[in-house]
Parts: structure tokens; C-alpha cells; sequence
């Protein structure tokens, strides 16, 4: 009963906080205040749409910190080197599953964000013969040297960059994919936004990570949310419904891949 009047009203706080604070028009919000609405937020299963108003006005405001970035970075850097040395490579594994989703073809422009030691984008080129332009972008400069090692593939190229500021042109990309990564981002909306900005029209986006619809998923957040800091949050099918539409971009359909797991797939119309 207790946890039922605690959770219910944690909701309401959280909900009245982000209508306030959205209230307050774009200009004023503080990093600080925003970082503290997105951990209110958090107590909620649903983003409520206000939260996502929120913080797609905390994409326009500027260049983004950030200690996260630079934790998410550091952890990552320290599990390059053997990223990619697992017997069953449950990773790899998830890639292949999302990129089902995607229209793999010769003439392709296609990135992959939070990309690691680049192996889906060396699967896609090699998938298209060479034949397109096949970007990673990752926040940990360690992932991004070892992607670079693989040499001898065209139109290859991987950059240490931030979803949330991504290093290309307007349009660039007729296919874009996260898979495991999504997660880890402070500035969702930011990140989706700058997805919609170099998709091309027609260009699809395919999110695979766990999804918080379940209970399973829940408590796979929660416990995240514990142990790890580089976590931000699991979302779920309602959430990336409502950030996808917020960021301009069409819901074209959400599959389960292995409970709680799940693709998210976007257009840019
Ligand atoms: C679990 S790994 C997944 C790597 C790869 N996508 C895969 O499925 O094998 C998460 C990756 O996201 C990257 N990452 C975390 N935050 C990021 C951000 N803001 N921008 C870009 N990459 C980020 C990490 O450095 C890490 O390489």
C-alpha cells in the first residue's frame, strides 16, 4: 500500500515538474534542473509528453557536457580490447536481428551510432560489395581505433563522436542503426533529433535495446540504474512511439526480438 500511495504520487511530482519546467519556455532551462526532471522522470514507467517536450528543448540549447559522456567513454575504452573476443557474441548476434530491418543494398548510405569495434558496418559494406558509404560513430576513442584496424574495405570510415552531435552533413544516410547503445544516452531527444536531421527523406532507423514493457524489463532498469551510471534508461514501446513522433520521425513498427529485447523502427518522411 505503501509503495503503491509513494510510486503513484512520485508519478504526479514528476509529471506537474516537466509540465512546469516545459512551461518555462526553451531559453531558460538549466542543465541542472533538466538532469533533475529526467531522474524524476525516471520513477515513472512512461514518458509523459511533456518530458519529452522537455527535452527536446533541452536539445536545441547547446554543445552537451559532459561528465556522462566522459564516463560512458572511459568504460567503454575499457572493454575494447575484448569486446570482440566472446564465444557466443550475443552482440553480434542482436546486430544481424536489426539490420533485418533495414534495406541492405549496393549504393547504401548507412551509419551505425554507438557503433563499438565497427562490426556492423564492416557486415553492411561488405554486404554491398563496397558499393555505398558506411559510417560508425562511437563516444570511446579505444572502439573507434580498434574499428579503424580492419583496413581494406572502401567507404569505410568511423569517427569518436556523440549521437547526440553527430559529424555529418544534413541528409546524409538512407539507413541508420543503435543497437545496445540507445540506453546509455543523457539527451535522448537530442540524439533522435540529430538522427532525423541526417537521415534522408525515405531513410530508416531501426533502435534495438531492451524495452522496459515488461516486468522483466523494469527490473533490468532499475537494477541498471543501480549498479551503473553510464545508464540512463530502457524505454518502452510507448516512449520511443512518442520521442520518435516528437523527433519528426514516422513509427513504422516495434518487434520483439527475445523478451525483454526489442527493434524500434523509424522513417524520416
Ligand atoms: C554495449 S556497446 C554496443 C556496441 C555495438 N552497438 C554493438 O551492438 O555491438 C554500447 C556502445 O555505445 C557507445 N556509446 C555510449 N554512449 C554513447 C554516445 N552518447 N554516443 C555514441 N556512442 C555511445 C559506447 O561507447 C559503446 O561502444
Amino acid at each position: 500500500m505503501g509503495t503503491t500511495i509513494q510510486s503513484s504520487s512520485l508519478r504526479q511530482a514528476s509529471g506537474n515538474l516537466c509540465e512546469l519546467l516545459a512551461a518555462l519556455g526553451r531559453a531558460e532551462i538549466r542543465p541542472r534542473i533538466v538532469a533533475e526532471a529526467i531522474e524524476l522522470s525516471n520513477c515513472c514507467n512512461s514518458l509523459s509528453t511533456a518530458t519529452i517536450a522537455l527535452w527536446s528543448s533541452r536539445a536545441h540549447n547547446q554543445a552537451m557536457p559532459t561528465e556522462h559522456d566522459a564516463r560512458n567513454a572511459r568504460k567503454w575504452d575499457a572493454r575494447a580490447e575484448t569486446f570482440d573476443q566472446k564465444r557466443f557474441d550475443y552482440f553480434r548476434w542482436m546486430q544481424r536481428k536489426a539490420l533485418a530491418y533495414l534495406d541492405i543494398k549496393a549504393g547504401i548510405h548507412f551509419l551505425d551510432l554507438g557503433c563499438g569495434t565497427g562490426q556492423a558496418v564492416r557486415h553492411v559494406a561488405e554486404r554491398a560489395r563496397g558499393d555505398g558509404v558506411f559510417c560508425g560513430i562511437d563516444i570511446s576513442p579505444r572502439m573507434i581505433d580498434i574499428a579503424r584496424e580492419t583496413k581494406g574495405l572502401p567507404n569505410v570510415q568511423f569517427e569518436v563522436a556523440s549521437a547526440e552531435e553527430l559529424p555529418f552533413e544534413d541528409g546524409s544516410f538512407g539507413a541508420a542503426l543503435c543497437t545496445n547503445s540507445f540506453h546509455h544516452y543523457l539527451l535522448p531527444m537530442r540524439a533522435l533529433e540529430e538522427i532525423h536531421r541526417v537521415l534522408r527523406p525515405g531513410g530508416r532507423l531501426c533502435i534495438l535495446d531492451i524495452t522496459s514493457d515488461s516486468l522483466l524489463g523494469r527490473w533490468l532498469d532499475a537494477r541498471l540504474r543501480r549498479k551503473e551510471r553510464e545508464h540512463v534508461k530502457f524505454y518502452s514501446t510507448s516512449d520511443y512511439a512518442k520521442m520518435f513522433c516528437a523527433a519528426g520521425l514516422k513509427v513504422v513498427v516495434s518487434k520483439t526480438i527475445w523478451p525483454p529485447l526489442k527493434a524500434h523502427i523509424a522513417e524520416k518522411e
